[in-house]
């Protein structure tokens, strides 16, 4: 007969120990920010934006220098004026974090307990998984199939210790998008105790007119937040500043557990500056829309998929046959100074990102590609 031995206690450990579950996590792989042999490699590998950012925002960036003896607002309350006033949501709802990555790992803190699950896509941002598991729940994937969401996937996954379920639309790494409708039809299949997390990191670049960024349909629910960040069309990922918008019930309780100074005064007053400069943003988004069409036309025209995007990057799907695999383009590409990312880790090993880079970049990207297909 087997004898079951019961695990180790903790408190009998000769260490601190970290909690189960922990040390199962991978931890979250950026896009690389280094190639052998070059001081500035083009960077098209975690969909920031190449045109930098408003000189409104840097210049209040400069500003905040003189204070930085003094704490920042807690409540971010400019910032939280700006945005309500920009997109015209009540101040109170709004919860700003540490980039969206603080925001989120702060929904999962607040709904999570060990037992429970998550549900999201297939191809999903790392980010979910990791602060569910870190709160000893368990993820479950949706499949996507065609590397797009699915509602009844992820519908046919939820069960009475479903507590979340995000959607990131435009999804990232796909940069594919459900719509409006498909969004309404997945809130109404959802038992109302589960929270629907829409993160719309990427809303701003999708312009298609069936496509909508939730905060319509978030506004009367009781179960539905999104989240937006000021680190895509913004250009403002260093700052590290993001927000969600959720059901009064639901900020209070976030707001519990914030850390009570998680928004820097540089990164709130940068933010306030950027979200009105309407010019910048315009721009952005032109350069997006005109090269992503582009370098989706140039990439199928070597013969490779790719996923329709509405995002600030595309998806590339590359021969499996040996020398010309996405491992082996992403290798060459750094050689001569292109950083795209890999995204092996989100389950796609035949496929690359790449960020909508400058005309020169884009082109150059298309240029080696040519070459290195042969
Ligand atoms: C889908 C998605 N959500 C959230 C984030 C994180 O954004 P932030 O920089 O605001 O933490 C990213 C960043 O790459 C992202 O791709």
């Amino acid at each position: 007969m087997a004898v079951m031995t019961a695990p180790p206690s903790r408190a009998m450990a000769d260490r601190p120990t970290p909690k189960p579950g922990i040390l199962d996590i991978v931890p979250y792989k950026p896009g690389k920010s280094k190639a052998e042999g070059f001081d500035n490699p083009v960077k098209l590998s975690s969909n920031e934006n190449i045109l930098g950012c408003s000189e409104a925002a840097k210049a209040a960036f400069i500003a905040a220098a003189g204070r930085l003896n003094l704490y920042p607002d807690g409540r971010s309350d400019a910032l939280r004026e700006a945005v309500a006033g920009k997109y015209g949501l009540e101040p109170e709802r709004l919860v700003f974090g540490d980039g969206t990555d603080e925001v989120l790992h702060l929904i999962n803190q607040v709904y999570l307990e060990p037992g429970d699950n998550i549900i999201q896509g297939q191809y999903g941002f790392g980010a979910y998984a990791i602060g569910a598991r870190a709160c000893g729940a368990e993820v479950r994937f949706a499949p996507e199939p065609n590397l797009r969401i699915d509602v009844d996937e992820i519908l046919g996954l939820v069960d009475e210790r479903t507590r979340l379920v995000f959607v990131t639309n435009p999804a990232n790494p796909t940069g594919t998008w459900i719509s409006g409708a498909e969004m309404a039809r997945l809130h109404a299949g959802l038992p109302p105790s589960v929270m629907l997390v829409i993160d719309a990191a990427y809303a701003e670049f999708a312009n298609d007119p069936a496509f909508d960024d939730g905060l319509s349909l978030a506004r009367d629910a009781v179960n539905v937040i999104v989240t937006r960040t000021f680190s895509k069309i913004y250009g403002l990922a260093a700052l590290r500043i993001g927000w969600a918008y959720a059901p009064a019930d639901a900020a209070d309780a976030i707001d519990r557990i914030r850390p009570p100074f998680n928004t820097s005064i540089a990164a709130q007053e940068a933010a306030v500056a950027a979200l009105a400069d309407d010019d910048f943003k315009n721009r952005s988004l032109a350069l997006v829309e005109r090269w992503r069409a582009w370098l989706t036309q140039q990439l199928g025209g070597l013969g490779l998929d790719v996923a329709p995007s509405a995002a600030n990057y595309v998806l590339v799907r590359l021969p499996t046959a040996p020398g010309k695999t996405a491992a082996e383009a992403e290798a060459f590409l750094a050689r001569h100074g292109y950083l795209v990312r890999g995204v092996a880790g989100y389950g796609l090993p035949e496929h690359l990102r790449i960020t909508i880079g400058l005309e020169e970049h884009n082109r150059a990207v298309v240029d080696l590609l040519t070459r290195f297909l042969g």
